[in-house]
């Protein structure tokens, strides 16, 4: 794996410079980077790119599959899955509009074929969400801006699935008064459609055609809802003469040169506005470029659904050009665009000639964010320290994440509360700006080679713990310090502080240390005794504390700094993960299970011990085998992701993990009526068996459970290993999904292929056994094994149950269905308390369910709806006087097919070997 590799080159990475500025690049200002390539080159188009290898770190990586040969997109750069951003800074002119395009071109470089899913920012401002829904797509994200300052940085964070990564990076000014909008202060334009209407063929027009390398889409392209209700009689037409396009945004002749026309006298189109509804600039480009006759006239207006009053202008392209083959560019400054936009252009009835449109351009206003409070301090302090790395983050040092070293609060407008750098090897005297961070809580300088005083912090009210030890700090112990009113902790030994103690601090409840500093004194304070009692009273709690805290921030700093030990060689926790799951200390879980005392179930890759904290609360406690190592990483990744970000009623809500001493832990809610599997076979059933309606109810839960993972997700998730035993049940016997374990991520519409088939036998989808390609109707085939369960009491797979030659529910379940015997398999426990109209629904669609092609099968969804049909059914029976199910007659034959082996013996599609199941009894 190159995960060792790629902790290492973290480890070990210095960054050289953070910025760039090619000014020997033969167009002026085009910066054009090749993120991970390793060297320049010249492309068809005579853009000179550069490889980014010295402007940030992160890893490259060749791309592996794809059918694009542009050498830029051979390589890609991506960054690990963490909480941090990484950041890209170009310097740029200030007060000069550029264009920014960003591209990513998946290629499944990290051989994973989990479709990456992250945030971009610009500066302080969230940009886009790159959501990659195809490996051999380039997905494309152009922005236009005015330069406000020198520099522009562009980060990656907030993964959600793989790893964030980036293809190419280019950067391209405008000149004049281009894209210049009254509004560019406050917003960027997010570029959303420019299109090249007549266009020769699918390539785009771009460099050299335009000189500013816009991308100038072509009208043929296919794509989803991409420029399609098109009006009969629209015509392609072209010229070869040149136009004069010099003025507004200076579209290129090569896109005026082509213009489709309405012959009948309209032009009508629909396509989808990405990152729309919201406002948005909106331009047409025009040139007449037939050459009619006096007699011919061309006026045209255009036509907006909803949107009346747009309608009421009047294009006559001639005369608005003042001559042919002259640019005319109306359009909307600031109009309200939906996602969906249908547009149309009809010609006035006294017009001889149809509309004609060459070019058209839509962006959506991106409001700029103001950035954090701190900005301008941040960067005054980082500017300090411009060789070390914790100063190199870049962007914004609180949005859209914060620097790794800080931490901010949520305003709207963050600030910095707090400010980690503890053992970074700083020297000189204490940061005057950080005194200036004036929300500042809590200050960590310890370990470092700080020399010089203790500065005055009463410009920063909010603090409470302060960090100064084990330094070289000289002078006095401010008595300043004594009126800071929040502060509860101050460290400050190990330094060579002098004079004596402020009796102010000596008297305040704190927490104090200021042993190690041979020149200071206590002085002769009467609050000694005071202060004593704290001390006891104060550490004692502090260490609780701290010694919560300090196992979290190991974890976090183990994220943010990691060894090169492939031990922890994985990148654990994703942003999403370290947001929403609690931190559990390895001490509290053993407190909180005795121990690991009472076992309560297994499988999973680990083993489930019952829990109950000090507050209470009931949790199960998973601890994942440690014999598994490398599995086990990844599966404890795969969970704590995954789990942290679904909530939802009918799944096992996810509490937190620990990930102390070499163990994997998840903490789960308790389940207090375990599984269903333990409800349907064994002791447990035979004592108080559940009745048809419960079950029904039971798969009508767990199916909304499914169908949340299904559609509920983006990208959706298969959960991969549904079976009785991963359905639980609460105290109110409300049935929930657990294990997500196995869960892979998948995206729409797509399916998954991996090398490694899981699933438990009897569960496994033999579709996906066969083709290895994964898809959430391996978990449809699973659920339909469960309703055959639930409606017989059988286990899947059995030695016994189903005759000889067959092991399998699916088979037998099957004869007997289709044979229209569905007394022969229902679960004699049930009695006669059901309806037999219930039963065959359920039947009919388990049978559904378990179709040997994933195709055939139906949705969740729809089975849910059969479920509930089913319910409905019960609860009227239930309702009005009860008639005996046996005494009904059934809408199928009910043959009595005797004692007849129903299974055959073409067991073929079961001839699954067993040992491709996963370890654990389950
Ligand atoms: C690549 O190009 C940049 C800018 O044109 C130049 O500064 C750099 O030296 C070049 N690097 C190599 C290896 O040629
Ligand atoms: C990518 O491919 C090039 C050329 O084959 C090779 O030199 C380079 O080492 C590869 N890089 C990585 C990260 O695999
Ligand atoms: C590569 O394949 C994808 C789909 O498989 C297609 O959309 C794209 O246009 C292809 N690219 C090239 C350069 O052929
Ligand atoms: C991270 O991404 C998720 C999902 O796209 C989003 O809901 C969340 O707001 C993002 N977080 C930040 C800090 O941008
Ligand atoms: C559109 O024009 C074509 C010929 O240009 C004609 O055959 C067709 O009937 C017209 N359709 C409509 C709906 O007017
Ligand atoms: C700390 O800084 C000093 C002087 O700048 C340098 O010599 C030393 O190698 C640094 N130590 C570490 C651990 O970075
Ligand atoms: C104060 O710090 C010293 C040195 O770090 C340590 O040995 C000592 O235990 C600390 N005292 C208290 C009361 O925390």
């Amino acid at each position: 794996m190159g995960i060792d590799r790629f902790f290492f080159l973290l480890f070990f990475s210095v960054l050289v410079f953070n910025s760039i500025d090619i000014t020997t690049a033969q167009i002026p200002g085009f910066i054009s980077l090749d993120c991970g390539g390793q060297s320049n080159f010249t492309d068809d188009l005579a853009l000179e790119w550069t490889p980014d290898n010295q402007i940030i770190y992160g890893i490259t990586s060749n791309i592996s599959v794809t059918n694009e040969t542009r050498q830029q997109y051979q390589t890609v750069r991506y960054f690990p899955a963490d909480s941090r951003k990484y950041c890209y800074t170009l310097n740029v002119k200030s007060r000069t509009r550029y264009l920014i395009r960003a591209t990513f071109l998946y290629g499944n470089f990290d051989s994973n074929n989990v479709y990456p899913k992250f945030d971009i920012s610009i500066g302080p401002t969230r940009w886009a969400t790159i959501v990659i829904s195809d490996a051999n797509i380039i997905e494309s994200q152009e922005l236009i801006f005015l330069a406000s300052g020198s520099t522009i940085s562009v980060c990656l964070s907030n993964a959600t699935t793989g790893q964030p990564f980036i293809s190419t990076l280019e950067l391209r000014p405008f000149n004049g008064s281009i894209y210049l909008t009254p509004f560019e202060n406050q917003f960027f334009l997010s570029v959303s459609a420019r299109i090249n209407f007549g266009a020769e063929n699918e390539d785009p027009v771009r460099y050299p055609d335009d000189p500013f390398d816009r991308i100038w889409q072509s009208d043929l392209v296919k794509k989803a809802n991409y420029l399609v209700d098109v009006a009969t009689g629209t015509d392609r037409v072209s010229t070869e003469l040149p136009i004069d396009t010099g003025k507004d945004e200076q579209p290129p002749q090569k896109v005026m040169q082509t213009a489709v026309v309405g012959r009948n006298g309209t032009l009508t189109y629909r396509m989808n506005l990405d990152g729309f509804p919201g406002f948005g600039w909106a331009y047409t480009y025009f040139a007449e470029i037939e050459d009619l006759a006096p007699t011919e006239t061309r006026k045209f207006r255009l036509v907006l659904p909803g949107a009346p009053d747009l309608s009421k202008p009047i294009v006559n392209i001639q005369e608005n050009a003042q001559g042919t083959y002259r640019l005319y560019e109306p359009g909307f400054e600031n109009i309200s665009l939906p996602f969906v936009l249908s547009f149309k252009f009809g010609k006035t009835s006294d017009s001889t000639q149809g509309p004609l449109v060459n070019a058209i351009e839509i962006s959506k206003y991106l409001k700029i964010s103001d950035g954090s409070f701190d900005g301008a301090v941040a960067a005054s302090l980082v500017s300090g320290y411009e060789s070390l790395d914790w100063a190199q983050e870049g962007g914004d040092p609180c949005l859209p994440v914060a620097w790794s070293w800080l931490e901010c609060n949520s305003d709207p407008e963050p600030k910095i509360i707090s400010v980690k750098l503890s053992g970074k090897n700083l020297t000189g005297s204490i940061p005057s700006d950080l005194i200036k961070l004036s929300y500042l809580e809590q200050l960590w300088l310890d370990g470092n080679a700080l020399t010089g005083p203790i500065p005055d912090f009463t410009g920063c009210p909010n603090l409470k713990i302060i960090h100064l030890e084990d330094n070289q700090l000289s002078g006095d112990v401010p008595s300043s310090l004594a009126d800071l009113p929040n502060l509860s902790q101050l460290y400050v030994q190990n330094n060579l502080l002098s004079g004596e103690v402020p009796s102010g601090l000596l008297n305040k409840n704190l927490v104090f240390n200021y042993t190690g500093n041979v020149n200071l004194s206590k002085g002769s304070s009467g609050g000694r005794r005071n202060r004593n009692i704290f001390i006891g009273l104060a550490v004692g709690a502090a260490a609780l504390f701290l010694g919560f805290i300090t196992s979290c921030l190991l974890l976090r700093q183990r994220k943010k700094y990691p060894k090169p030990e492939p031990k922890h060689g994985m990148p654990v926790m994703s942003n999403a993960a370290t947001e929403a799951a609690q931190c559990f200390t390895l001490s509290e879980l053993r407190n909180a299970t005795k121990n690991f005392e009472k076992k309560v179930g297994s499988g999973g890759f680990g083993t489930v011990y019952y829990g109950k904290l000090n507050d209470g609360k009931e949790i199960a406690v998973k601890l994942l085998e440690s014999n598994n190592v490398y599995q086990g990483k990844k599966e404890f990744a795969n969970e704590v992701t995954l789990l942290s970000r679904i909530h939802h009623r009918n799944l096992v809500q996810f509490l937190g993990f620990c990930q102390e001493e070499g163990k994997d832990i998840l903490v789960y809610e308790f389940m207090h009526n375990g599984t269903l599997k333990e409800h349907l076979y064994g002791p447990l059933a035979r004592a108080r068996g559940i009745k048809w309606i419960k079950r029904l109810e039971i798969a009508e839960e767990s199916a909304k459970g499914i169908e949340y993972l299904h559609t509920g997700c983006v990208p959706s998730i298969i959960h991969r290993d549904l079976k009785t035993s991963n359905i639980l049940l609460d105290k109110n016997m409300r049935a929930k999904v657990s294990d997500f374990g196995l869960s892979k991520l998948a995206v729409d519409g797509t399916s998954h292929v991996s090398s490694i088939v899981r699933g438990t036998l009897g569960y496994l989808d033999p579709e996906y056994y066969i083709s290895n390609r994964l898809t959430d109707k391996s978990d449809i085939y699973s659920f339909g094994v469960i309703l055959l369960e639930l409606i017989s009491g059988q286990e899947a797979i059995s030695n016994e149950s189903f005759g000889i030659n067959c092991r399998n529910i699916v088979q037998w379940a099957k004869l007997h269905i289709e044979n229209g015997d569905i007394q022969g398999i229902i679960d004699p426990a049930l009695g006669n308390e059901y309806d037999i109209q219930s039963m065959w629904k359920i039947a009919e669609k388990a049978l559904m369910c378990v179709q040997p092609h994933g195709n055939m099968r139906p949705t969740m969804s729809e089975v849910i709806k059969e479920i509930q049909d089913a319910i409905s059914i019960e609860r009227g029976v239930e309702a009005g006087a009860r008639e005996r199910s046996s005494d009904e007659i059934s809408r199928h034959s009910i043959l009595n097919m005797g004692s007849l082996d129903l299974c055959g013996n073409n067991d073929q599609d079961l001839s699954i070997d067993e040992s491709i199941t996963r370890p654990g009894p389950r």
